[in-house]
């Protein structure tokens, strides 16, 4: 390796070095709160849900993995095994099959105590790799798929086990939404944060979860059930690298670097420990809640260990990037990254490109 390699290789390994730092720390503060405790994750098998299970593992829970698929995952099954958890292979849209499940989670455990509601179909699984069709081009069967698993699935999944959580008059839930949902206001009306992001029917599931958040919440918390909702940063998980090899093929960097799926678990333990006297009712920005917890800004998550082509893709971006900082604050809202995203894009030429490839 040459003096340049071996200067990024070690940056890199700092980088690594401090995330899980942040990691430990965040198990140090809540482990004793989650120590035995049940925990259900949906889609728990891989991306953002695998790194879910394997924290509250970590943190001492007794964790069950659900999942529709376990091919490549064989590793996590054994080690939910052998740490007194379980892996179950369910299709959340199907009412038998989570039925069989619940009646095992309650036999084996004989409680719940936190539900991560994370399965989801994303833009990029549902119309893969890009992700991207134009509203006027998606079919009713789309919209059908993705409502059927993000949301009725979602709903299907909480209505069997919330029930051991109010029987015993304390529980968590958490729903994994997205940024899309959030409208901002500009000093005149409110505008969506992003829709040049062209993800339909995704966002209006997720919008959905994010009103079922906050309605079942308030309905739920006297009986001392928290629900609550986080809107992860842009996450490199199972689907990323074929999304962001597809756009570099028509000359479109994928967005920002991405951020690592552990990004998420300093919030997702500090929830876990709610129930309906604490945090409860609430809609987290995950990047926004670590700077205000002590858990790093954007740039201290991302993921410095990419494959060498997508390495290359994200610094030629990076190389391109001007100079910018939001007064007030060491690190950038999503808004003025998408601005810096755009200008780094036109730089690198492809300005007629950059929002969102060749469906636009
Ligand atoms: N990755 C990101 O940048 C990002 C950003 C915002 C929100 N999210 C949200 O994070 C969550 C996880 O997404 P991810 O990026 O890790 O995706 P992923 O595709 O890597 O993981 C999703 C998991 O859900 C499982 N799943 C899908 N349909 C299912 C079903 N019917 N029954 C059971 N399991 C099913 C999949 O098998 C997979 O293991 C989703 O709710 C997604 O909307 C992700």
């Amino acid at each position: 390796m040459d003096e340049v390699g071996n200067a990024e290789n070690s940056s890199a390994v700092a980088v690594r070095a401090r995330q899980n730092q942040m990691v430990e720390r965040a198990l140090r503060e809540w482990q004793g709160e989650l120590e035995g405790r049940v925990a259900v994750v949906t889609g728990g098998a891989r991306g953002i849900g695998r790194s879910i299970s394997e924290g509250l593992m970590r943190a001492g829970a007794k964790v069950v993995a659900a999942d529709k698929s376990w091919d490549g995952a064989e590793d996590l099954r054994k080690q939910l095994e052998a740490e007194q958890g379980l892996a179950v292979e369910v299709d959340i849209t199907d009412d038998s099959q989570l039925d069989a499940a619940f009646a095992a989670v309650m036999d084996r455990f004989g409680t719940v105590d936190v539900l991560i509601n994370n399965a989801a179909l994303v833009s990029e699984t549902l119309f893969y790799p890009t992700g991207h069709r134009n509203t006027l081009d998606t079919t009713d069967q789309d919209w059908e798929a993705m409502f059927g698993v993000n949301v009725f699935g979602t709903l299907k999944v909480i209505r069997r086990f919330i029930q051991p959580m109010r029987e015993r008059g304390r529980g968590s839930i958490i729903n994994v939404v997205s940024s899309g949902v959030l409208p901002v206001a500009a000093g005149g009306g409110y505008h969506g944060l992003r829709p040049w992001t062209v993800e339909m029917p995704y966002q209006a599931t997720k919008a959905a979860v994010t009103a079922l958040t906050f309605y079942l919440g308030e309905e739920v918390r006297s009986d001392g059930v928290a629900v609550n909702a986080i809107m992860p940063g842009h996450t490199r998980t199972s689907w990323f690298d074929a999304t962001a090899r597809a756009f570099n093929e028509i000359g479109v960097v994928y967005f920002m670097r991405p951020a690592i799926a552990e990004h998420l678990l300093p919030i997702t333990l500090f929830l876990s420990a709610q129930d309906g006297r604490g945090a409860a009712g609430r809609l987290y920005y995950v990047p926004e809640w670590n700077y205000d917890h002590g858990y790093g800004d954007y740039a201290a998550w991302l993921d410095h260990e990419l494959p060498s082509d997508m390495e290359e893709m994200y610094s030629r971006l990076e190389a391109a990037m001007p100079k910018y900082e939001r007064a007030g604050v060491p690190h950038l809202p999503f808004d003025a990254q998408g601005a810096l995203y755009a200008a780094a894009m036109a730089n690198l030429g492809s300005q007629e490109n950059w929002a969102g490839g060749p469906t636009q």
